[in-house]
């Protein structure tokens, strides 16, 4: 389904207020390893939600803050939805030619095109910081996060990975 048939996705600032309703949508309704590292086991640990508001606090400073990040909750017409966010990867350290995105959708809003439509923003996002590349990390395993980054375009590059787990690929999106 076309995002169109519904609000369009929009991203918005991760204040205290959003990060405690996209903590709750998190935990409610995705899986931990989709949103956060695998700290203190499986599930939503104490651990792991200890990580998405320190994330998401830290994040808040922006791209040339400590964490180099920053992230966006999207929201569909004022529901929260998911997250996106940009990461610095290059080594200068007031300029971008690279970032890295990740995106992470609650299973309830998946398969309607909120995902491309937030690609699509963050896109934008990247450019404007004057970003000319943008990457993302997933794994040959996940078709979902592979269908959306091949249809924006991305080159994909597979490396395997050691002891049978799925092959680590890196997408890469010109924004030029
Ligand atoms: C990956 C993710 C963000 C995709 O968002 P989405 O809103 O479901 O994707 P869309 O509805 O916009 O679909 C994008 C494309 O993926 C395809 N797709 C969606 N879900 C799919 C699935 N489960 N299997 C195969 N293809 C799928 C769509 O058909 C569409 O392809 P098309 O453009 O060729 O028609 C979402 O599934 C998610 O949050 N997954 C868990 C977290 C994750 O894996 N993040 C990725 C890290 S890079």
């Amino acid at each position: 389904m076309s995002p169109s048939a519904e609000a369009a996705p929009a991203l918005v600032d991760v204040t205290e207020e959003v990060l405690e309703q996209l903590l709750g949508l998190a935990v409610r309704d995705a899986d931990a390893d989709e949103v956060t590292p695998p700290l203190g086991g499986a599930g939503w640990t104490p651990e792991r939600i200890s990580w998405f508001r320190e994330y998401h606090r830290a994040a808040a400073a922006g791209l040339d803050g400590p964490a180099r990040q920053r992230s966006w909750a999207i929201s569909c017409g004022g529901t929260l939805a998911g997250a996106v966010r940009l990461q610095r990867t290059g080594r200068s350290p007031m300029t971008y030619p690279s970032l890295e995105t990740g995106i992470w959708l609650a299973r309830g809003f998946r398969g309607r095109g909120i995902g491309t439509e937030a690609l699509r923003l963050v896109k934008a996002q990247a450019a404007a910081y004057g970003a000319t590349l943008l990457e993302a990390q997933t794994t040959a395993g996940n078709a979902a996060a592979l269908a959306l980054l091949r249809s924006a375009g991305a080159e994909l590059g597979f490396e395997a990975a050691p002891s049978g787990a799925a092959p680590a690929v890196t997408a890469r999106l010109p924004l030029r």
